[in-house]
């Protein structure tokens, strides 16, 4: 019995050792932690259980057979981050470059059918050279069998991915249909063809950084959510981050004992807009101020600055944060900014998560750039967000809420559950001086009748009143007073139950 013991933990330690210690030693160098270390960092202390540590790949082709690493380059179980339930894979890079076999697909497979089962989010530490080479075909099925549940558990249970090495060609589109995905700096990169192959078909000459690295993904294209400056730094930000999330669909988001009162009041809120219209104001300082403990977790914050959507609570209980920006184009909406924030709408609204949301728009971004690529259909799926989401949802009209920039964010008229306004809400088709140039043409060649109308039209439209009058504010309310509001709203809304008519699925503008 002795001596059966002795050989497990001896096959144990075997593969814990993944590809060797020089290929560990190689890695370390890089300055990346081994797909272990990882785990151990992400984890609660000791709660990893880890699954298929003996699987082998079956490749026979190109002297494979006496190349058998026990877990064929993928490490992968469950365990606690924060006392939570979560599923995890995490690929070692000492193990063929952590290329993906078909067994190695089988073992992913495992825990993401079991964390649908049971109900728990799946986190993936990607690191890998792609299909492994050596076996072809049955790479690509493997592949395949990943992106199958990524797309059958998408608003089933919480899928994020930790982009930690190279990560190209067709493997990007597992991350890129989880629900976020996270970079660390210099030494991950995504690109769907590298630099070389770039070049030959485009001339263009791109370093894999620039190409396909966290500051590329994170400022310009907004495939990554958040990138990180090394792997420590990215997995304790990940337990901090799953902890906003529920686990699953059919669970409401955990709600964190907290000390700070609901009806804090902050009187400085009082002054945040400026009596200018035209100057701009930072839209932070109000989330950041009326969120719970002044904790607000954002995601995105360098792409598409115009609009900013993150986590934060209230009274304990997680919220989506969605707000326009003044200080970035005025806070006008625009593709990029339509498409960020309606992703994050529809990721809240599958799991339970209420959205808060603070307006100050002119409008939608006008020009030839915009038009040519589409704002119709991106703008559209904005609008369609809101719309569709039955979670509790929450506005309050800062200053501006103009043309149908107003109904897309939240509006009433989009049951929204609750719409504030503070009294320097200018709720209008648009703004005074252009309405004015419109409806008075005539009078353009004289500044004063100009003057005296636009100053007409300031006073009866570019106020909360009309609205409120209508009913499509349910009140004004002192900006030093919006926590304390907001919380008691988000209390009321709790059970809040409305569904949607049954349909196989919707048909977003995508
Ligand atoms: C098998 C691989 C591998 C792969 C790397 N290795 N990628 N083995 N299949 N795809 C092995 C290497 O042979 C090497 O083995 C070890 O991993 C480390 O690789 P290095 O090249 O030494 O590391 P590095 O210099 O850091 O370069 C990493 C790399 C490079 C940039 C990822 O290895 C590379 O370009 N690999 C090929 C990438 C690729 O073309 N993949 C297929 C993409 S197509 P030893 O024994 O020396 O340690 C694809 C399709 C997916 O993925 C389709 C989905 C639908």
């Amino acid at each position: 019995m002795r001596a059966i013991l002795e050989k497990l933990d001896e096959m144990r330690s075997g593969a814990r050792l993944g590809g060797g210690e020089r290929r560990i030693d190689s890695q370390h160098a890089k300055g990346k932690l081994t797909a272990r270390e990882r785990i151990d960092l992400l984890m609660d202390s000791g709660s990893f259980e880890e699954w298929d540590m003996f699987v082998e790949h079956r490749c026979s082709d190109f002297g494979m057979v006496d190349q058998k690493i026990p877990g064929d380059g993928v490490v992968t179980g469950y365990g606690m981050i924060n006392g939570r339930l979560v599923f995890v894979f995490s690929q070692d890079f000492t193990v063929f470059g952590g290329s993906l076999s078909e067994a190695h697909a089988e073992k992913i497979s495992k825990i993401m059918d079991k964390a649908m089962q049971v109900g728990a989010p799946v986190i993936g530490l990607n690191d890998s050279g792609g299909a492994r080479i050596q076996e072809g075909v049955s790479s690509l099925s493997g592949y395949a069998l990943v992106f199958e549940r990524n797309v059958l558990a998408s608003g089933v249970i919480p899928q994020i991915s930790m982009i930690m090495g190279p990560c190209a060609g067709g493997a990007v589109y597992s991350p890129a249909m989880t629900d976020f995905i996270f970079m660390i700096q210099d030494s991950s990169y995504m690109f769907v063809t590298g630099p070389d192959v770039v070049k030959t078909v485009t001339h263009e000459e791109v370093t894999q950084e620039e190409l396909g690295g966290a500051i590329t993904h994170s400022h310009k294209s907004g495939v990554a959510d958040l990138s990180f400056t090394n792997d420590v730094e990215g997995l304790l930000s990940l337990r901090r981050f799953m902890d906003f999330l529920p686990s699953s669909n059919r669970e409401d988001p955990p709600v964190r004992p907290t000390a700070d009162p609901p009806d804090r009041m902050e009187e400085a809120l009082d002054t945040l807009v400026p009596d200018n219209p035209n100057k701009p104001y930072d839209m932070k300082e109000l989330i950041v101020k009326v969120v719970d403990e002044y904790d607000f977790f954002e995601l995105q914050p360098e792409y598409a600055k115009n609009i900013i959507i993150g986590f934060a609570r209230l009274e304990g209980h997680t919220v989506g944060v969605v707000a326009n920006q003044p200080l970035v184009l005025a806070g006008c909406l625009d593709i990029d900014s339509s498409r960020k924030a309606a992703r994050f709408v529809r990721f809240c609204d599958c799991f339970n998560i209420p959205i808060i949301t603070f307006v100050d728009v002119p409008g939608f971004l006008p020009g030839t750039k915009q038009e040519y690529g589409g704002i119709i259909k991106h703008g559209a799926k904005l609008l369609f967000a809101f719309t569709e989401a039955t979670v509790p949802k929450l506005t309050v009209i800062t200053r501006k809420a103009y043309g149908g920039a107003y109904d897309v964010m939240s509006s009433k008229h989009l049951r929204g559950d609750l719409n504030y306004a503070w009294p320097t809400a200018e709720i209008a088709v648009m703004g005074p001086k252009g309405a004015v140039e419109i409806i008075f043409r005539n009078d353009i060649g004289d500044p004063e009748k100009i003057d005296e109308r636009t100053e007409e039209y300031r006073l009866k439209f570019a106020n909360p009143f009309v609205a409120g009058s209508r009913g499509f504010i349910d009140d004004v309310i002192m900006p030093s007073d919006t926590r304390r509001r907001l919380c008691r709203g988000l209390a009321m809304l709790r059970n809040k139950n409305v569904e949607n008519p049954w349909k196989k699925h919707d048909n977003i503008p995508l």
